[in-house]
Formats: structure tokens, sequence, C-alpha cells
């Protein structure tokens, strides 16, 4: 397989920097398959890795980058602060220590991965990548699986609006009001669990609106994603998965799909509630 081109369109961060729309995330692939998987991903022509300390892949990722003959400056890479790492000395030296472990001198993205609200020290860590971001080695910032009381805080008492929050949503776990608020303030939706951690694939609206286009549910889900405006970072393992979530660019879901797969929404969460995880 040759490295192509990639039709994957990029969407406007609201500090200047723009984000692939399709990315491809490693979260429990092991570490010692992450070079080849993301190796397989770059060459399929996904220029969006998504990694975070706490996967234990970040190496991976480097090596990957490395062996492809790409630039650095060709793929956007998103890391993200472990849960223990929060205040203002841990979150510096994490960030360091993921800096070395991917190699080059900046990171594209560097979000704070949960905002474990019984610590109370997002806001505190939120400062601290300010600060990194103006000292030039993380090129744009932002959160995950942060609620809007959570993205009020730290917009209110910094002034920085975080450039994406990256929550678990796909048609199971919809977030209406929480990508309203993003909406409102110029903050980007980067879905993670994008296919639902693959659940929810046999549901049979998504299965008919599939085989109407002659499409897999999975890429009608990422369809549904993109046409929302949502960054979207699948994971596979699989080489063929890899390539068909890549495959969803040529097709367009009518009002009507896009409508009849709104209606999916159970506030269904796969992973854990971002107001009581403690990490
Ligand atoms: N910020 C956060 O707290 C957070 C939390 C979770 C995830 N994430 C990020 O989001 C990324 C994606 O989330 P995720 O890995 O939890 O879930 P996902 O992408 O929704 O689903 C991955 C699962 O679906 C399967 N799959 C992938 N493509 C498929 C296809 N075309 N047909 C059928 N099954 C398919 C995969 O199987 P195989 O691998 O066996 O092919 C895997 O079991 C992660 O890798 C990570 O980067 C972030």
């Amino acid at each position: 397989m040759t490295t192509q081109t990639t039709p994957v369109p990029f969407v406007d961060l609201n500090d200047g920097n723009r984000i692939p729309q399709l990315g491809f995330g490693v979260f429990q692939v092991p570490a010692e398959e992450t070079a080849e998987t993301v190796s397989h991903a770059l060459k399929t022509g996904y220029r969006l890795i998504d990694t975070a300390a706490a996967y234990g892949n970040e190496e991976g990722v480097r090596d990957a980058l490395q062996a492809s003959g790409l630039e650095r400056s060709d793929v956007f890479i998103t890391t993200k602060l472990a849960n223990p790492e929060h205040g203002r000395h841990r979150a510096r030296r994490a960030f360091q220590q993921s800096l070395e472990k991917l190699g080059g001198d900046y990171i594209d993205l560097y979000l704070i991965h949960w905002p474990i609200p019984s610590k109370d020290l997002y806001l505190e860590t939120w400062e601290t990548l300010c600060g990194l971001k103006d000292e030039g080695s993380v090129r744009s910032i932002g959160v995950s699986n942060f609620q809007i009381e959570h993205l009020e805080r730290i917009i209110d008492a910094t002034g920085v609006v975080p450039t994406v929050n990256q929550v678990e949503l796909h048609p199971r776990l919809q977030q209406p009001e929480l990508r309203r608020y993003h909406a409102e303030h110029g903050i980007l939706t980067e879905a993670w669990s994008p296919l639902g951690k693959g659940q929810l694939l046999d549901d049979p609206a998504i299965e008919k609106i599939a085989s109407g286009h002659g499409r897999t549910p999975a890429q009608v889900v990422l369809r549904w994603h993109i046409q929302l405006g949502n960054i979207v970072i699948p994971k596979s393992v699989t080489p063929s998965r890899i390539e068909e979530n890549f495959q969803v660019f040529d097709f367009e879901l009518s009002n009507a799909q896009m409508r009849r797969l709104s209606e999916l929404d159970r506030g269904e969460r796969t992973g854990p509630d971002p107001d009581s995880f403690e990490g």
C-alpha cells in the first residue's frame, strides 16, 4: 500500500490552528502493536493520531511517525494529561514526559484527560496548560470529559476558551446541551468512542441506512458525526476496518437519515461519568 493524499477536511480551531476532522484513536492498542497499527493508519491516509499518557503507547506513535517518511508537520498529534498529574508542577513534568516519548519539539494538541472534580485541581491545571501554550511547546490546548460547569469555570477564570472538548459521543449518547454550549463558545466537539465501542453497529435503523447506501454501519455512524461537524477518532486494530473507517467522504446522508439517527439517543454512556470519575 502506498501513502495516499488525505481527503479529510481540516476544521479551524479557535486559536488560529486547524485540525483534521477524522483521526485515529489508539486507546487499548497494546504498546507493542501500536507502531504497526499507527503505521497502517498513516498509510491509509489518517493525519490525526489521538493518544494519551494513560494509554502507555506514546512511543509507538512516535515510532510509526518516524518510520512513515512523513514530515512531523504533516501529522497532527494529540495527547492527554493523565489523571494523577493534575496540579501545576505535576502537569508540567507530565507534559515534558509526553513530549519526550512522542519525539519532536512540540505537541499539536494537549488535553486535560478528565476534570476529576473531587480533586478540584482542574483550574490550576488549565492555567498550567495556558502557560505551556504561551511558551510554544504545545500548539493548541483543550480539555476532555468536561461538563458545562467545568468549562464555565476555566473560561471565566482565565479567559482562555479550550479549542476542543473531547467527550463520549455516538448515536446513543448525543449530548445535545453540551454540543450547543460548545457551538456558542467556539469549542469544537471531538467525539470519543464515536462507534459506541462497536456496540451499536447492529442497530436496525443504522443497518437499514447502511444497506441503502451500500455502506457499513460504522461508515454511516462516522458520516453522521462528520455531517454534525464533530471531530471523530475511531479506533481499530483491524487493518480492513482502519481502511473502512476512512472511506466516509464519498457519500452523504440525507436530512431524513440524519433525523432518524438523531432519534437513537438514549443518554447511554459506555464509559465513566465525568462528574464522579476519580481516575
Ligand atoms: N478522552 C477520553 O476519555 C477517551 C475515552 C475513550 C476513548 N478515547 C479516544 O477515542 C478513541 C475511540 O474510542 P474507542 O476506542 O473507545 O471506541 P470506538 O472507536 O467507538 O470503537 C472501537 C471498537 O469498535 C471496533 N471497530 C472499529 N471499527 C469498526 C468497524 N468498521 N466495524 C466494526 N467494528 C469496528 C474496534 O474493534 P477492533 O479494534 O477489534 O477492530 C473496537 O472494538 C480511542 O481510541 C481514544 O483515542 C478517548
